[in-house]
């Protein structure tokens, strides 16, 4: 799947996917602002994105877990999520992703 990551300093990197999770893709290319400190285990926010708002319906919905941890985050929006929860998939194809602020 082709998958779109805006920086936060807004140049946008496009990768191509195919399996493990969006975080592990993220890391692998040294995407700025994803560090998936905690190895994908949806206890450390630092794989924080914002979804293109037209783009949820490919991602779906976050976890209970997941928003818990979210909340606790400045820069939550209704379209974050924590992109080591997201596997890839051919649906996730086209998909949009913003990396949010770390501060
Ligand atoms: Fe830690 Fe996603 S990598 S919450």
């Amino acid at each position: 799947a082709k998958i779109t990551f805006i920086t936060t300093e807004n140049k946008s990197i496009i990768l191509e996917g195919t399996t493990g999770s969006l975080m592990q893709l993220a890391v692998d290319n040294s995407i700025p602002g994803i560090d998936g400190d905690c190895g994908g285990v949806c206890s450390c926010a630092t794989c924080h994105v914002h979804v293109h708002p037209e783009h949820v319906e490919k991602t779906g919905e976050a976890s209970e877990i997941e928003t818990d941890m979210l909340e606790l985050n400045d820069h939550y929006n209704e379209y974050s999520r924590l992109c080591c929860q997201i596997e890839i998939n051919e649906k996730l194809d086209g998909v949009v992703l913003q990396v949010a602020e770390s501060e």
